[in-house]
């Protein structure tokens, strides 16, 4: 077994080769008909791209965008692991996103908006619109002092709104950080004080579910918070769902809160002049949980994030102009902004923009809108994907649409999902990439090009063209494909799309991505800084990956990143809890969710009344996504002699596992009680391997 090693921020793993058998999966192959049509056909392109180019061959990516001024480094390395893409040039995203299409796409649309209520029509956006738009928007946040690096945070629903903040920030080098619409205040409030911002954009409200949610609510918490944090919030800017109607019930602050339609009338028809800015300055922050309870600001600089992004859509997702595109995804996360906002636009997209739940009303909606629409190319994530599997699965079959492309991202997709989006969904005519990345990729990395790969269900494929990815075991030896064996998925070549660092926090950038595999910390040469992805993977003989999930303490709920230790420490903002522990367990629809176990304070007795205030706490700390499946109030919990929690022994157990010998434990016998109380007395433990994220959870403590 392999020796541990100490990682920084990451738990110790003692051992990531792990044996891992499946089956083998046959090979779809993508139609003529999509081949012929497709942006990228070209089998060279991987030599082109090939390391030996590295990073030359981003140049290509580099000339989809238009510049103000031209790049005189592609990397500038000298900073290592701080990456400088395209250094020494100017540009600007709502430029390149906006201004550029007018030329030919003036009057194309860029957003189709529908709304949730079935009854209420579709609002389409065009391309001279969005430019107007913007240009007003941009004049608004200029007009309250707002300029190029300042942070302005959004929490805002689906709504077109959103991308139009967005590239009016991006107009003038405000640096964006939405937080997603379904977090809780607090979770904004904590984001705010991190990214010091001063200005908050919100909404009044949004249909979600069949009920108009009162969002200004959250905006008073998120300030709040914020203020307690040490950070004062000077504006809240409320888009109306309804523009002149205010939809929330919470008042507005005299002197603080302002209704951004009553401050756009004085701006009506303003224009605002793209500034020229530095490749690399930063364009926006998206936080994402990791393995401690502070949420990390990956930041995303304007030049190598756009060129990526553009670049991506246009091979892997496959946009045409002519195209019409939906992504179901929600902007405020990362697959929003690269493939809803900056990725398509910057390709002149048709774009539907949903603001609610796809079930709603039920789980023929997507298609209802698909087939109005003439949706060709669809994205979603595998939890969709099993929700409208198990509520409709015949529902695709009585619409007359057709994809030619269809993409999932944020989570692994069991072959058997797979399966009935390529037969049911894509009606055997679509291609699918399944597309594996992360927020701080900015965009895919683990990719089929759809018309030159096979696809195969249930793995990525090999990668996209210019990514290098190589699986290292804990020793830093290489894992050969083919050899059956897991270990920690790496990129060997930095990318235009990498983060640029986590946001005020250096050290934890370097720590998290690559101190674990870096032998030189002061080596300035990319190859010394391999990029530590954070999830396990396994490599087929025929060099496709099959991603097994994270390595660290993130739980992946429906697609979204989730750390253990926030939902931890959500439980201890309720008085009567001693300790907490958190653990993944599998579930059908939303791949995993998380299951909490809690030990009592002396004297307080167990009873429903402080399960609820668990749950509550964590609604209130996270978000209704962060809901355990279940609450335990268990005597103690498993102990080593040193006093660690065993999360894992609580993992098998939430699983229906065997939890393997306990006799060293400190309290073996509690181990017994806490089975019973979760299994029942005569459950037996499923002899099934548990999938290797779960495995591995917790597994040095
Ligand atoms: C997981 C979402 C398997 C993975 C874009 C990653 C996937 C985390 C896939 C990032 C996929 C994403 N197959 N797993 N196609 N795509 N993941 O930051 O564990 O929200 O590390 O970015 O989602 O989640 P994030």
């Amino acid at each position: 077994m392999a020796k541990p090693i100490k990682t920084t921020e990451q738990t110790e793993v003692s051992e990531a080769q792990i044996a891992v058998h499946w089956k083998e999966e046959a090979y779809y192959q993508p139609s003529e008909k999509f081949k012929g049509q497709a942006n990228l056909r070209d089998p060279h392109v991987f030599d082109r791209f090939g390391l030996d180019k590295f990073p030359d061959c981003f140049r290509e990516y580099a000339d989809m965008l238009t510049w103000f001024e031209p790049y005189h480094t592609v990397l500038d390395t000298s900073d290592a692991p701080f990456w400088k893409w395209f250094a020494g040039g100017k540009i600007n995203a709502s430029y390149n996103c906006v201004d550029r299409q007018l030329v030919k796409y003036r009057n194309k649309s860029a957003f189709i908006f529908v709304p949730e209520p079935e009854a209420e029509r579709d609002v389409v956006i065009t391309y001279q619109e969005l430019y107007d738009r913007v240009n007003e928007v941009a004049a608004l946040l200029r007009g309250v002092g707002l300029k190029a690096g300042d942070r302005v945070t959004c929490h805002m629903p689906m709504v077109p709104e959103l991308p139009i903040t967005m590239l009016a920030c991006a107009r003038l080098g405000v640096i964006h950080s939405q937080v997603f619409g379904g977090f809780s205040g607090q979770a904004c409030g904590s984001r705010i004080q991190d990214s010091g911002s001063r200005v908050l954009i919100t909404m009044d409200s949004y249909w979600r579910n069949g009920t108009l949610v009162d969002h200004k609510a959250n905006a008073d918490i998120a300030v709040r918070a914020a203020n307690e944090l040490g950070q004062d919030v000077d504006k809240v800017l409320v888009w109306q769902r309804y523009p002149g109607k205010y939809s929330a019930k919470t008042p507005m602050v005299s002197g603080r809160d302002f209704f951004v339609n009553d401050l756009l009338k004085e701006h009506t028809g303003k224009k605002v002049e793209p500034v020229a800015l530095p490749s690399e300055a930063p364009l926006f922050l998206m936080y994402s949980s990791g393995t401690t309870g502070k949420p990390k600001g990956a930041q995303h600089g304007i030049a190598g994030y756009l060129c990526y992004v553009t670049a991506t859509s246009k091979w892997i997702l496959d946009i045409h102009p002519e195209d019409v595109y939906w992504c179901m995804a929600d902007i405020g996360w990362i697959t929003g902004h690269s493939y809803i906002v900056y990725g398509p636009l910057a390709n002149a997209a048709t774009s539907v923009l949903y603001e609610g739940v796809p079930t709603f009303p039920d789980a023929g909606r997507p298609w209802r809108i698909s087939e109005r629409l003439g949706v060709n190319i669809f994205h979603t994530a595998p939890t969709a994907i099993r929700m409208l599997r198990k509520l409709g699965p015949q529902e695709p079959r009585k619409y007359q649409y057709h994809f030619k492309s269809m993409t999932t991202v944020g989570e692994p997709i069991e072959p058997e999902a797979w399966r009935w989006y390529y037969d049911e969904v894509g009606k055997r005519e679509a291609v699918i990439t399944d597309t594996w990345w992360m927020t701080e990729t900015g965009g895919f990395l683990g990719t089929t090009v759809p018309a030159i790969h096979a696809m195969k269900p249930g793995s990525c494929g090999p990668a996209a063209p210019g990514i290098h990815p190589v699986i290292y075991d804990e020793t830093g030896a290489e894992v050969p494909k083919g050899s059956g064996k897991a270990g920690n998925m790496c990129i060997r070549n930095p990318w235009p799309g990498i983060m640029q660092t986590i946001w005020g926090d250096r050290d934890r950038y370097v720590k998290t991505y690559f101190a674990k595999y870096n032998k030189n910390p002061r080596s300035k040469d990319w190859r010394d800084w391999p990029f530590l992805c954070g999830d396990g993977a396994v490599q087929a003989a025929d060099g496709y990956y099959r991603i097994l999930g994270r390595i660290d303490d993130v739980i992946n709920v429906a697609g979204h990143r989730l750390g253990t230790k926030e939902i931890e420490s959500a439980c201890l903002t309720v008085p009567e809890i001693a300790e907490a522990a958190v653990v993944p367990v599998q579930d059908e629809l939303k791949g995993r969710v998380p299951e909490v176990y809690v030990a009592l304070k002396p004297g307080v007795p167990p009873s429903q009344a402080v399960i609820d205030r668990v749950v509550k706490a964590n609604e209130e700390v996270i978000g209704k996504i962060a809901r355990p499946k279940h609450v335990y109030i268990v005597p103690d919990m498993p102990k080593t002699r040193s006093g660690k929690i065993m999360r894992r022994v609580l993992a098998a157990i939430s699983n229906r596992r065997d939890v393997g010998d306990v006799t060293t434990l400190a309290n073996p016998d509690v181990v017994e009680q806490i089975r019973v109380m979760v299994q029942g007395k005569d459950t037996q433990a499923t002899q099934e391997a548990l999938p290797e994220d779960i495995a591995k959870f917790g597994q040095i403590e």
